[in-house]
């Protein structure tokens, strides 16, 4: 048992074993500390478990932690490659008591696993205690047996842990190794104790106090034990060596790295065949955390870290990017013990791949600068500080590569003209966009964004975070503070809210600190890089400079990201039914629905739209995982990502997939493949069910689509299902037969309607048969006449009695005035074609009309037909007509 993975499973079996409960690592990114860059300790997870904040189901803990030390407080990134423990990612074993076993218990566990478990010789090991802390040395000397001259007191901090300015802190013991003397170096105290024959390899915190402020330290409210042991360094005393880098793990990645670049791990090209295998852990593990290159915050460091290792490529002389091509190699050796590497493997190989591509259309050229400016430097001189700026700002020289560069030849840099050019770049750029004609409301964004630079996001991998305040705002002006009741724009230095983009809504939620508590109600982008939170306090004062906990509705965000996912599926099988002309016209991702628009010149049919739906559907059931990759937006392209044409897109770009595509073309491929900056589910399967609930045009040539997902589709199914009952229990047939007794019911309906006109027509014509019609006829100026006001008679059926009243007279005039429901009438007459030389069908309907209030009328001399406002006249009608008639 001596390999890095086995002594790490070793180890927390061990305290599996003694009561502990293994946890996983915590991602590198911290959520519960507002300031803290990467995680750097295995406590730091547990920060709120020591402080009587938080509480857990277990009181013993055992973990094997992620931790970066490059950029932050802790920074090792400048001797990384050159020393033999330096590294910008390392793994911290570590075992846990919250109030439970204290110092004795913590010290025999120690012992017990070093010298029984892992068989690490008794007389090799020394430990260190604080100067005060006589009952820890007491301990030690029961339990191990130790002699006095190998428990050695410090008074200095070295064995006073804390975690940083503030936080759970105590004093600490720590135990060494002595790796034999033929390496030069004393022991801890001694005064060449820097020397490298006496490694730490583990220590063992007491945590008794909290560190309020610089000033004030209470006590903790139970005793605990935080411990931290560098995997790689026991392992390098369990494999009889002395150096991290000759460790079974490092020389796997060396060796990868060997034969990809051809190049032997000797002499001068030793350093960089270390600095690549330790920048390829930091930078994979920070990636797989969700970190990516960018020129702010942690995304910064990642990139110094990516550049570093990639100058150090060059070096070797490797023609190609190297870095991607080495993560299989890390994936075989970590990728077993840290699952996320392995799940984030295409992620990091691109994001690699990207940088490094990049950054060599650069790099030599930035290179062939340096060496020209610094030819005729030598040991001891500096680099003017307007190079190294150049360097930074035109070829992507991040500071600390140049010092890298120059290191071996004992040059350094003249950082303050470093400072003084960037200060002199950030002047110029104010100068111009002061200029440039925002509203004055919107040009406050641009000031603070100066100030506080760019808000870092950390909404694609957590919902909750804490975080510093950095600037308030309140109509347009920077505030100092705001009290309850008040509304308050905020801007924090990282955030797990996500700003509107893209057609997704603005995440809200809560924001808590000391005291205070504020409801978020919208998350917008402002100047160039901030996300700005839109909130009212709740209770409180809020201050600049406040530790706020930040909180995503997390019900609204998973509806977001449902409804974000849905929308890039409807979008693909939009284009596979309509075909490839459907392009987005623009979208919106609510919580509540869905809304896309498209460009297709006609409706879609019903049964087009049930294909969609069908398709889409057919990926959600897929429940496969949605992948998120980092590209440049030509190879995005390439892959057949969809880009919205005329959208400005950065150099990098967020390619997002889903699905797998199960016929035509791309069988085997991802399904829909965006360029999207979207929060999105994890797999298809959690958007449950799209149902598109409406389609229509919203301007020539688009069309729009709504639909909704998840818990809303199935109410929406729910309601429709709901009607369908009620219709069927109205129809007292099950709903299978429903749409049967439906049509039966219309078609009887019909039946019934053709009766009745049929019926009416009869009684309009004198009731009786019809051979009765004349009875109700008349002589009217020594002429047949028929003269009858109806109802229940349509007007275009007035038409039809009027000739069949014409065909029963033989020869005469025939009226007939309807009256509408709406009390309107209408008004036909027909005379025989005998008898129009004598009578005008047009004269005596105008006459009729007259009679109802109305005016006009027209047609033909045999058959004529008007209308007027009062139906109550039909027999002043009537009666008009028959005056007309005896007048002409
Ligand atoms: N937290 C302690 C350390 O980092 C164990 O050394």
């Amino acid at each position: 048992m001596s390999g890095v993975n086995e002594i790490r499973s070793a180890f927390l079996d061990y305290f599996r074993k003694n009561g502990h409960e293994v946890v996983a690592s915590s991602p590198l990114v911290p959520r519960n500390d507002p300031t803290l860059m990467f995680v750097n300790a295995g406590m730091v997870q547990f920060k709120n478990v020591f402080t009587g904040l938080e509480s857990r189901s277990y009181s013993r803990a055992a973990t094997s932690q992620k931790c970066v030390r490059a950029g932050g407080k802790h920074n090792d990134l400048d001797n990384v490659g050159y020393t033999a423990r330096h590294h910008t990612f390392f793994e911290m074993l570590g075992n846990f008591s919250f109030g439970d076993y204290f110092k004795e218990r913590a010290i025999e566990l120690a012992w017990n696993l070093i010298t029984k478990e892992f068989g690490l010789d008794a007389r090799r090991l020394l430990v260190t205690v604080y100067h005060t802390d006589d009952e820890a040395a007491g301990f030690w000397r029961k339990i191990a047996g130790l002699p006095e001259d190998r428990i050695i007191r410090i008074a200095t901090s070295d064995n006073f842990w804390a975690m940083g300015d503030t936080g759970p802190c105590g004093p600490c013991s720590e135990i060494f190794y002595d790796h034999g003397d033929q390496i030069p170096g004393g022991p801890p105290g001694s005064a060449d104790e820097d020397g490298d024959r006496f490694i730490e390899i583990w220590n063992l915190v007491f945590m008794q106090f909290e560190q309020l402020t610089k000033e004030q330290r209470v006590p903790l409210p139970r005793p605990s034990i935080d411990t931290g042991m560098g995997l790689e360094r026991i392992a390098a005393v369990m494999q009889g060596v002395h150096d991290n880098y000759d460790i079974d793990l490092f020389k796997a990645l060396i060796r990868a790295s060997e034969e990809a670049t051809g190049v032997k791990a000797e002499g001068k090209n030793r350093a960089s065949h270390r600095v690549i295998a330790d920048h390829l852990r930091a930078s994979s593990f920070l990636i797989a955390d969700g970190v990516l290159p960018s020129n702010e915050g942690r995304g910064y460091v990642l990139r110094r870290i990516m550049r570093r290792a990639m100058r150090h490529a060059q070096l070797l002389g490797a023609a190609d990017p190297l870095m991607w091509r080495l993560v299989p190699a890390l994936v075989r050796e970590m990728g077993l013990a840290y699952p996320e590497l392995a799940r984030g493997e295409a992620l990091i190989s691109e994001t690699l791949k990207l940088e490094e591509t990049r950054f060599r259309k650069t790099l030599a050229r930035g290179l062939g600068l340096l060496s020209e400016a610094t030819e005729k430097l030598g040991k001891g001189d500096r680099l003017d500080g307007e190079t190294a700026f150049k360097l930074y700002d035109t070829y992507g020289f991040p500071l600390d590569l140049t010092q890298d560069a120059l290191r071996q030849r004992g040059v350094s840099v003249d950082l303050e003209g470093f400072d003084a050019a960037m200060q002199r770049q950030k002047a110029e750029a104010r100068a111009n966009w002061a200029g440039s004609g925002e509203a004055a409301t919107e040009t406050v964004w641009f000031v603070v964004k100066e100030k506080t630079g760019a808000t870092e996001f950390l909404g694609y991998d957590t919902e909750e975070a804490e975080g510093i305040v950095l600037a308030l705002v309140r109509d347009g002006a920077v505030v100092d503070g705001a009290s309850a009741g008040e509304t308050v724009a905020i801007v924090v230095n990282q955030t797990p809210f996500y700003a509107e983009s893209g057609g997704q809504m603005g995440d809200s939620g809560t924001m808590t600190g000391d005291g205070f508590a504020i409801d978020i109600t919208d998350t917008q982008k402002k100047g160039d890089g901030l996300i700005v939170h839109f909130g009212r306090v709740a209770e409180g004062a809020l201050k600049a400079g406040a530790a706020v906990g930040m909180r995503v509705d997390h019900a609204r965000r998973t509806r977001l990201r449902s409804n974000h996912s849905a929308t890039h599926l409807v979008h693909e099988a939009l284009r596979e039914v309509l075909g490839s002309h459907v392009a987005q016209k623009g979208s919106l991702v609510a919580p509540e629905r869905l809304r896309f628009d498209f460009s297709h010149p006609k409706p879609i049919s019903a049964a087009e739209l049930e294909r969609v739906e069908a398709m889409a559907n057919e990926v959600v059931v897929q429940n496969s995982p949605v992948a998120t990759r980092l590209m440049s937006v030509d190879d995005a392209i390439a892959e057949g990502a969809m880009a919205l044409f005329g959208e400005k897109y950065g150099d990098e770009v967020r390619v997002v997939s889903m699905g797998t595509a199960t016929h035509g073309d791309k069988a085997g491929k991802p399904y829909s493949v965006e360029l999207c900056g979207g929060t999105h589910v994890n797999a298809t399967g959690d958007i449950g069910l799209i149902r598109l609930v409406s389609e229509a045009a919203v301007a020539s040539g688009v069309r729009r689509i709504e639909a909704l997902t998840g818990e809303a589709a199935r109410r929406h199914l729910d309601e429709q299902d709901r009607r369908l009952k009620a219709v069927a229990a109205a129809l007292k047939v099950s709903p299978a037969d429903a749409v049967s007794r439906v049509e039966a019911v219309l078609e009887e309906r019909r039946r019934l309607e053709r009766e009745l006109a049929e019926a009416r027509k009869k009684l309009a014509l004198g009731g009786g048969s019809s051979a009765d019609t004349g009875g109700d006829s008349e002589t009217v100026a020594g002429v047949g006449f028929l003269g009858k006001a109806v109802s229940g008679v349509s007007p275009r059926d007035l038409k039809p009695l009027a000739d069949a009243g014409k065909e029963s007279l033989g020869s005469g005039v025939v009226v007939f005035v309807g009256a509408g429901e709406d009390g309107k009438a209408s008004v036909v007459v027909a005379v025989t074609d005998d008898l129009t030389n004598r009578f005008s069908a047009v004269d005596l309907v105008r006459a009729a009309s007259a009679a109802l209030g109305g005016q006009g009328g027209g047609g033909r001399p045999d058959m004529a037909q008007a209308g007027g406002p009062d139906a109550a006249k039909s027999g002043e009608a009537i009666a008009a007509v028959k005056a007309a008639m005896e007048a002409a």
